[in-house]
């Protein structure tokens, strides 16, 4: 039985696995799951507890994979039902928990659903699966409201009935390929409660819930004020489609039906809101586990900013006694080993090569890895995004012509998109793809100074940011971080972050002069530390020293 309070999600470290990027044993270009099998010592030995899989299911990849056709197997690009066991039992094995990525706010157009409900009539029970409307206008030419897509332009497509005139419209809000559930259908509902047994019943430790603020839509469909939107979200319930109070019924389900598996099944919102008191309503004790704090994500290197953060996500999710969550990178956003070092109001803005401003690479990659340093001395549970414990930054190179993200397609170019985060690991120095797979076909180009971060460069070398990971994980498990408490230390300075989790001191230096360590103490661990002294973007973990 578990001891109240010492669930492994309250402390977890989840690596997140984007399979397409990972690894490739079949050599197309695209990762697969036999390509993560390959790999898994590799997060063995990195010392995660859980890894998080970014959608493997069969999908016309119009998105990456978060447009499903399919919830209940896997893409023929990334494998079998049989290599995703295979996975599972192997991770099993080494005490590595496995999360899916379950997306419930829209499939795909090529869903059998939703080609059904093309097929079927207006008002038709196939219909009501999704989100159908007449238009506006004298002959409905005009979308039902003004909701703009996540991704540019309109919310809204006019569909073609089938004998060529034009249609009812629906609503989707990512791409056009990826249409919207109606969630006020007991239908889909039911369908996703099996959907989740399908996988519970596999073996799956918990999902990670992609849109979980957007599935409930105000039924009479207003229109709203769009001059505030988000790359993802950011927006709260004055939107429309956000956040509506209907939506928490749906994860009390789900957490009742969770609760009925043994082994302590997680569920993780992916829910942007603006304020981290809102994102703290998922998880009420009877709703979700965990939910992303994207909030300490978006805020840029400055030590009264972060300290405010820390406070606040430790007080509003402790208040509904949830686990405080942590991220710096994802596969939405620009890699935080080169987000760090943009001006506060870039951070947000995805890089290519004409963007106007782009980040130093030395100071990136220090701050990257003095900011991992606080972040993973922090109690709570964190979440890594594959690549970054190589230090890989954001590659800003990819040209027009060689993008991918739908982002890119829907704004006309006006945004580069989220590609640069993307582009596939470098196992090995040398090599084709440097040993992503044996053909050196990549689905992003790899740039020319990839082979610098490879795995295999940095493993030796006590320096590298992979020996950085690797201790900060082993330490962080020594010395029991995860389920520690946050102490702050008064009296080093503004530019400093400085706090107490149990026996370790961790201190940041954001400032621009040399911080003097504190006597009677041995560094536990430390990011470019210079003769002693913790210089500008530069972090250590320092112990009481043994008398
Ligand atoms: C959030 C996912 O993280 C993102 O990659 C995706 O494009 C949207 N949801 C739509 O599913």
């Amino acid at each position: 039985m578990t001891t109240p309070r010492a669930e492994w999600w309250r402390s977890a470290v989840i690596y997140q696995v984007y399979p397409r990027s990972f690894a490739d044993a079949d050599g197309d270009g695209i990762g697969d799951l036999a390509g993560a099998l390959s790999r898994i010592d590799h997060l063995a030995d990195l010392g995660v507890d859980a890894v998080w899989f970014s959608p493997f299911m069969p999908s016309p990849q119009k998105d990456a994979g978060y447009d499903i056709s399919d919830y209940r197997d896997i893409d023929p690009l990334f494998g079998t039902l049989a290599d995703f066991d295979a996975f599972l039992a192997a991770a099993h094995e080494r005490g590595i928990r496995v999360i899916v990525d379950l997306v419930p706010n829209h499939s795909s157009d090529q869903h059998p659903w939703f080609q059904q409900a093309l097929a079927a009539a207006p008002r038709s029970p196939e219909r009501a699966r999704y989100i159908f409307s007449d238009g506006k206008g004298p002959r409905g030419e005009e979308p039902p409201n003004n909701w703009p897509s996540f991704f540019g332009g309109s919310a809204w497509t006019r569909t073609v009935d089938p004998d060529g005139s034009p249609g009812q419209w629906y609503l989707h809000l990512f791409d056009s390929s990826q249409p919207d559930f109606n969630w006020q259908n007991e239908e889909v509902r039911e369908e996703f409660r099996s959907i989740l047994r399908f996988w519970l019943d596999r073996g799956a430790d918990g999902f990670r819930v992609d849109v979980a603020h957007g599935l409930v839509k105000d039924p009479d469909l207003p229109d709203h004020d769009t001059t505030r939107t988000g790359a993802m979200g950011g927006l709260g319930n004055e939107a429309p489609y956000l956040a509506q109070e209907g939506v928490h019924e749906i994860y009390r389900d789900w957490r009742r039906l969770l609760d009925s598996y043994d082994g302590d099944r997680a569920l993780c919102a992916e829910a942007w809101l603006p304020t981290l008191a809102q994102v703290a309503l998922w998880v009420r004790p009877d709703e979700m586990h965990q939910a992303f704090n994207m909030n300490y994500l978006g805020t840029p290197w400055d030590a009264e900013r972060l300290r405010a953060v820390i406070d606040e996500s430790r007080e509003v999710f402790g208040a509904v006694g949830a686990p405080s969550t942590w991220v710096l990178s994802n596969h939405d956003v620009v890699r935080h080993t080169s987000r760090l070092a943009l001006p506060a109001e870039e951070q947000s803005v995805a890089l290519g090569p004409d963007s106007a401003v782009l980040p130093d690479p030395v100071i990136a990659l220090r701050r990257g890895r003095a900011a991992t340093m606080v972040m993973l001395g922090l109690p709570g549970s964190s979440y890594l995004y594959q690549g970054e414990e190589l230090g890989l930054p954001e590659v800003t190179e990819i040209a027009d012509d060689e993008r991918q993200d739908p982002r890119f397609f829907r704004s006309e170019g006006e945004a580069y998109g989220r590609d640069g985060c993307r582009v596939p690991l470098p196992w090995t120095a040398d090599g084709p793809s440097h040993g992503f797979n044996d053909t050196g076909e990549s689905w992003l180009p790899q740039p020319p100074h990839w082979g610098s971060f490879a795995r295999d460069a940095q493993i030796a070398d006590p320096s590298s940011t992979l020996s950085l990971y690797r201790r900060i994980l082993r330490l962080r498990r020594e010395h029991g971080l995860g389920t520690g408490d946050v102490e702050w230390m008064d009296g080093a300075g503004d530019d400093v972050l400085a706090f107490r989790n149990g026996d370790v001191m961790v201190l940041a230096n954001l400032g621009e002069d040399p911080l003097a360590l504190p006597e009677g103490h041995a560094i536990a661990l430390s990011a470019d530390l210079e003769e002693g002294l913790l210089p500008p973007d530069a972090a250590a973990w320092v112990v009481p020293a043994r008398s």
